[in-house]
């Protein structure tokens, strides 16, 4: 799919400041219209756009779809990560089938239920020295930077070995790197510099391993299993989505619920587990903050909706839309923690890429906002929504700073 016209959208469209929670207008314009159309990205090169719920359903897990960006007609975010894909070596980001399978099973080891229960005490604990160190310190904070950040920060840190006083460099690389206005010379740099130090902390740990997710990946290594840059570059990437995502999901939480008491209060006295984690999704549905599209190409023709995607074709994943369907959600614009099928979100993908570190992430957010709200029951907004700054050029959606004060 080679043509362009300049009446074909580009994408992605802007969030609307009055609306800073919603998907883009246009896009929301667009998947009314119909679950799968054309635009245009910025190398001026036509993909299809899917909005529809059943539509993604049915394309997160089809075989032909996938996520190779090495393709020549990848439908990359920005210059800056096609840079970024050719110079990449195969890692479970980039590949599908079996490759994707060998790399998913060796690395999903710390992520199942069992072993994220173990890590309840450590984030909990993380959680309340933050709100601590905050009341201690005054009566008012940036939210962000006083626990948002730093509660996932931690946690990423003791899972993959990384030592914490390095966060002021790994969270800055993290932002830059997901920034759309950065250059392609500025995400080069900055990924060169990442992979060099995750490559010095794998040799440490070769020579002394401990119980974490580096140096399992350094044991891979030294089997031959995984080669070294593979095993950097992935631990890149779960340092980057380990404590990104989720910092600006409790952001964003935080600001929605304190403008929403009932629901705040809602949420907060929760006791039931799986109660809660509908509530969690429900936020995480309604944030829907990888908010520039998950990028795949087709692997051969097909048919969906009456079009046929051709082989090689561009596919962009937009998400928001699906997840403000009307109606698969009804009244999607409300924030609803009962709602009663809000687990059926795509937030966290779906399929074989689906987020691995979903469970993670719920367990972070849960704990850290009932605890917040519990222990912090005066606080507030220090300034209005409208001062707030939101992260519209970012490929994960969230605010820079929140003012808050009780
Ligand atoms: C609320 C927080 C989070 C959100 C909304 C989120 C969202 C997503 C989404 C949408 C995908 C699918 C990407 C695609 O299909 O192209 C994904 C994949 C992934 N996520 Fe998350 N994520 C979150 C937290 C986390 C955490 C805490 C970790 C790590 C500890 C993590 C690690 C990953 C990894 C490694 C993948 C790639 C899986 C694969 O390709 O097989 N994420 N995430």
């Amino acid at each position: 799919m080679t043509e362009t016209s300049t009446e074909t959208p580009f994408y992605p469209m802007p969030r609307a400041a009055a609306c800073p929670f919603a998907p883009a207008p246009q896009v929301r314009e667009i998947a009314a219209a119909g679950p799968i159309s054309k635009v245009r990205t910025w190398e001026d090169k036509v993909a299809w756009l899917v909005t529809g719920y059943e539509e993604l359903r049915a394309l997160f897990p089809d075989p032909n779809v996938h996520l190779d960006n090495k393709h020549p007609n990848f439908p990359y975010i920005s210059p800056a990560m096609k840079a970024l894909a050719e110079l990449s070596p195969r890692t479970m980001f980039n590949t599908d089938g079996a490759e994707h399978a060998r790399f998913r099973r060796m690395l999903a080891k710390p992520f199942t239920p069992k072993r994220l229960e173990l890590l309840r005490p450590l984030v909990q604990k993380a959680v309340d020295e933050r709100i601590d160190e905050m009341l201690a310190a005054g009566d008012s904070v940036d939210l962000v930077r006083a626990l948002g950040l730093p509660v996932p920060s931690l946690v990423i840190c003791e899972l993959l070995g990384v030592p914490y006083e390095d966060h002021e460099y790994f969270q800055r690389s993290t932002e830059i790197g997901f920034d759309s206005n950065t250059s392609l010379e500025e995400a080069q740099q900055i990924t060169i510099e990442m992979l060099g130090y995750l490559n010095k902390l794998l040799e440490s740990k070769l020579e002394n391993p401990g119980e974490d997710m580096i140096s399992d990946m350094a044991e891979l290594v030294r089997a031959g299993e995984l080669q070294s840059w593979e095993a950097a570059l992935q631990a890149v990437g779960f340092l980057a989505a380990g404590h990104e995502t989720t910092a600006n999901m409790i952001g964003l939480s935080v600001l929605a619920l304190l403008e929403r008491p009932e629901q705040l209060a809602l949420l907060r006295d929760i006791d039931d587990p799986k109660l809660l984690s509908s509530a969690l999704d429900e936020l995480v549905r309604y944030m829907s903050i990888t908010h520039t599209g998950l990028r795949r190409v087709a692997a051969a023709d097909i048919e969906i909706a009456g079009e046929t995607i051709r082989e090689g074709d561009g596919i962009i994943f937009d998400i928001g839309a699906a997840n403000w369907n009307p109606e698969t959600f009804p009244d999607p614009e409300t924030i609803d923690v009962t709602r009663p099928n809000a687990a059926q979100h795509l937030a966290f993908g779906a399929g074989r890429h689906n987020c691995i570190g979903l469970q993670l992430a719920r367990l972070e957010l849960g704990i850290t906002l009932q605890t917040l709200f519990r222990r912090v029951p005066t606080l507030r907004l220090a300034t209005t929504i409208d001062q707030i700054s939101f992260k519209e050029d970012a490929m994960v959606y969230g605010i820079t700073t929140l003012p808050v004060e009780w």
